[in-house]
């Protein structure tokens, strides 16, 4: 099989064809999975029907694995999936879609705010590659962004103007967006804000691009309310059509992002339905800025 990549738009998300990601890559494979990356920041994959292993293995040719620790308010023995993997899904332990009012539901709804995966770690996530296992007929798309078109459109004093600004990332705030502030002293320390820088460089194209995600709560020496909607008028100014690729989902489609260079959201669905998503992430290899001492 030969490994062909189709853009679903010009320059942002490509489909790939000619993989089976049940098997084995060969290092050519990969590296032409990376450079297909590289350039399209998101790619799709159709009728792979992975087992959490086999999503492991494939994913494991990108890097090593974030573990789940920290960016949830589920406990380990409610958690349906290995610590390898995030579990994206409406689902309790017992495949039964979770309570309206169930406050890992409500924490798990912030997946519908723009964001990029971890960014609220010191070391954020390169890749996050996603699995439909069981998926949903209406709404329930995932919206990605692409954040180095949306840097290259800005004029160049607003270019000047962020190039150095950093800014504080915490659920905390993205989950406070929503009106989610029900959480224990333990999950507040866990969901302690960390640094990023407001624009990256990416390691391997050497592209700018926006990092943005829901959460930002601040940027570093401005005061709250003016960082708050100056970063509001920058996303949307990143999330404008033009930028965006709507993944619909089929059964079995396999979507990786780079996180470095895109955000994304799920859209509203019917959360009586089962839909089983499955996530595993690729990590980073380094700090956008310094952190404060702990
Ligand atoms: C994720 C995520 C959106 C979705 O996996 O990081 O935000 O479509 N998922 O479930
Ligand atoms: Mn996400």
């Amino acid at each position: 099989m030969t490994i062909d990549i189709r853009p679903l738009t010009p320059e942002f998300a490509g489909e790939v064809s000619g993989v089976d990601l049940t098997h084995p890559l060969t290092s050519a494979e990969v590296a032409t999975l990376e450079a297909g990356m590289d350039r399209f920041a998101v790619l799709v994959y159709h009728r792979q029907a992975v087992t959490d292993e086999q999503q492991k293995a494939f994913s494991l040719n990108f890097g090593a694995l974030e573990q789940i620790e920290g960016g949830n308010v589920t406990q380990a023995k409610d958690q349906r999936l290995g610590a390898f993997m995030a579990d994206v899904s409406n689902l309790d332990v017992n495949h039964k879609p979770l309570a309206r009012d169930d406050r890992r539901r409500m924490f798990n709804l912030g997946n519908q705010l723009w964001h990029s995966d971890s960014s609220f770690r010191a070391i954020p996530a390169k890749y996050s590659i996603l699995s439909g296992r069981i998926t949903v007929d209406n709404g329930g798309r995932t919206e990605f962004a692409d954040m180095r078109a949306a840097y290259d459109a800005l004029d160049a004093a607003t270019k000047a103007e962020i190039e150095d600004l950093i800014c504080e990332h915490s659920l905390l705030y993205s989950r406070g967006t929503l009106g989610f502030t029900d959480l224990s002293d333990g999950e507040r320390a866990m969901f302690k804000p960390v640094r990023q820088r407001l624009v990256r460089t990416h390691p391997v194209t050497g592209r700018k691009s926006l990092y943005l995600a829901s959460h930002i709560g601040s940027i570093i020496g401005w005061p709250v309310p003016e960082a708050r909607a100056f970063i509001r008028d920058l996303t949307e100014h990143a999330t404008q059509p033009q930028f965006l690729y709507k993944h619909v989902w089929k059964q079995y489609d396999m979507v990786m992002w780079d996180n470095r260079s895109t955000m994304h959201r799920v859209t509203r669905f019917d959360d009586t339905q089962v839909r089983d998503m499955r996530r595993t992430t690729v990590a980073g290899d380094s700090v956008t800025v310094e952190q404060l001492a702990a």
